[in-house]
């Protein structure tokens, strides 16, 4: 057996890294890679990775690939197919804490969106085309609220694969079909739900030959892992006591508790934070399976402004399960006001992010008026996607809606005469 493998994770079958299937090919489970531990652990693997902090061209300068021992450690430098993605800020905004009921510096925010296509999504999709092309791929494809579109396109682009999306027709931000079409994927507008679309996309991998990167792909986690693992290294590798993720599909959810409990088993840290996953309450089967205590898996037919977490039945649900219960996570879920309201917050500092992300800081808004987070926690929350993303939720809270909501932002028609600008700037 080589240093990496697939298992499945509930028939138990062991499957060759470089093996083309996606799910189980004995029972169409999920599938995990599993690393052996690096020869180095310890001090020794974060020296590793510290030595390659501020690296400038090739492989090792992607927020990724820094860290491939914990990646894909057997992908040859020449397979790695990368921008590179990742070094995303950590961020501290006063205006944001404040609203957020955290003290100090307390709350940090971890910009995904600052990722070559302008979400966390690059870091898996990185690792699952490098996977693609190690397999011999002639495709890749994917369901998408948007991001994901957006990233295989980009991704397939750089590499020279042709790049199936299906996406829900009417439910995907503008900024992210806007994405796919310009990479040039081959983009279906499909008449339903994001469900239906991966449902769809997982028949056609399978009877068109075609490679799925959606997060049911397990390589695809290995690169989302990074989130956590840079995350760690910008704190000195002193974890935080919580982070905070929007959650839908589940993968990211996944990877997070993937990547602490490797990060612990093999010393790179002593200690795990604990996971919030926070879901739209009109998309929030997760937090209703949480509530029940994981005794049974909900599906909801799902409705939120934040259409990148619009899913009602998430793929990776066992695996985001393990990753609650392994590092003593909660699951909530917010209101969509909550959720536009702690985005006005998030931009009107200057940051931005698009609604999903906004999900982060109102869950963790509730999580300290609740006292689940403590006065003086450190917490990160993963802003996951960037504020260009979905223009039209920006102009409808600020222009449009009647009454105006609290922070909105209306902008003023004026005359071309020098008195309507003077009237307007004493308004
Ligand atoms: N935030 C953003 C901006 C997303 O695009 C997504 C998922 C999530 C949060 C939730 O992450 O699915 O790992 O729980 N977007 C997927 C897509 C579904 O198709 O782009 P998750």
């Amino acid at each position: 057996m080589s240093d990496t493998w697939q298992l499945c994770t509930s028939c138990g079958s062991e499957i060759p890294e470089t093996d083309p299937h996606v799910r189980c090919p004995s029972c169409r489970g999920l599938l995990e890679v599993r690393h052996r531990p690096p020869a180095q652990g310890g001090a020794a693997l974060r020296a590793a990775f510290d030595a390659r902090w501020g690296v400038r061209r090739g492989v090792l300068a992607s927020g990724v690939w820094r860290y491939r021992e914990a990646v894909l450690p057997s992908a040859a430098t020449e397979d790695v197919l990368c921008y590179p993605e990742g070094n995303t800020p950590l961020l501290t905004s006063p205006a944001v804490a404040r609203w957020a009921g955290t003290t100090g510096e307390a709350l940090l925010l971890k910009h995904e969106g600052q990722n070559p296509t302008g979400s966390f999504k690059d870091r898996g999709m990185t690792v699952g085309v490098t996977q693609a092309r190690r397999i011999g791929a002639r495709a890749v494809a994917c369901a998408s609220t948007g991001n994901t579109a957006a990233a295989l396109a980009a991704y397939a682009a750089l590499g020279g694969l042709p790049a199936l999306v299906l996406v829900p027709k009417g439910h995907v931000a503008l900024g992210k079909l806007a994405q796919a079409l310009a990479y040039g994927a081959r983009t279906l507008l499909v008449r339903g739900s994001f469900d239906q679309c991966l449902e769809l996309a997982d028949q056609a991998s399978d009877r068109l030959g075609v490679y799925l990167l959606n997060s049911v792909n397990p390589f695809r986690l290995e690169g989302q892992k990074t989130i956590v693992l840079e995350l760690l290294q910008q704190l000195a590798w002193q974890p935080p006591d919580w982070i905070v993720v929007p959650a839908g599909n589940l993968g990211n959810t996944a990877a997070f508790g993937k990547a602490l409990a490797e990060a612990c088993e093999w010393g790179v840290i002593d200690r795990l934070p604990r996971l919030a996953a926070v879901q739209a309450e009109g998309a929030a089967p997760f937090a209703l399976s949480f509530r029940d205590g994981f005794a049974r898996r909900h599906r909801v037919e799902a409705h939120t402004v934040a259409t990148a977490i619009q899913i009602g039945n998430p793929v990776s649900y066992d695996r985001a399960v393990r990753a609650v219960r392994d590092t003593k996570g909660v699951v909530i879920a917010v209101s969509d006001a909550e959720i536009l309201e702690a985005k006005a917050v998030v931009d009107g500092a200057g940051i931005g992010c698009e609604p999903a992300s906004a999900a982060a800081i109102a869950g963790t808004r509730r999580l300290a008026r609740e006292g689940v987070i403590k006065s003086g926690d450190r917490v990160v929350a993963i802003l996951t996607g960037h504020v260009l993303k979905d223009p039209a939720s920006v102009t409808h809270y600020h222009q449009e809606r009647d009454p105006a909501p609290p922070h909105a932002n209306r902008p003023v028609e004026i005359d071309p005469h020098l008195e309507d600008v003077e009237r307007a700037m004493t308004l």
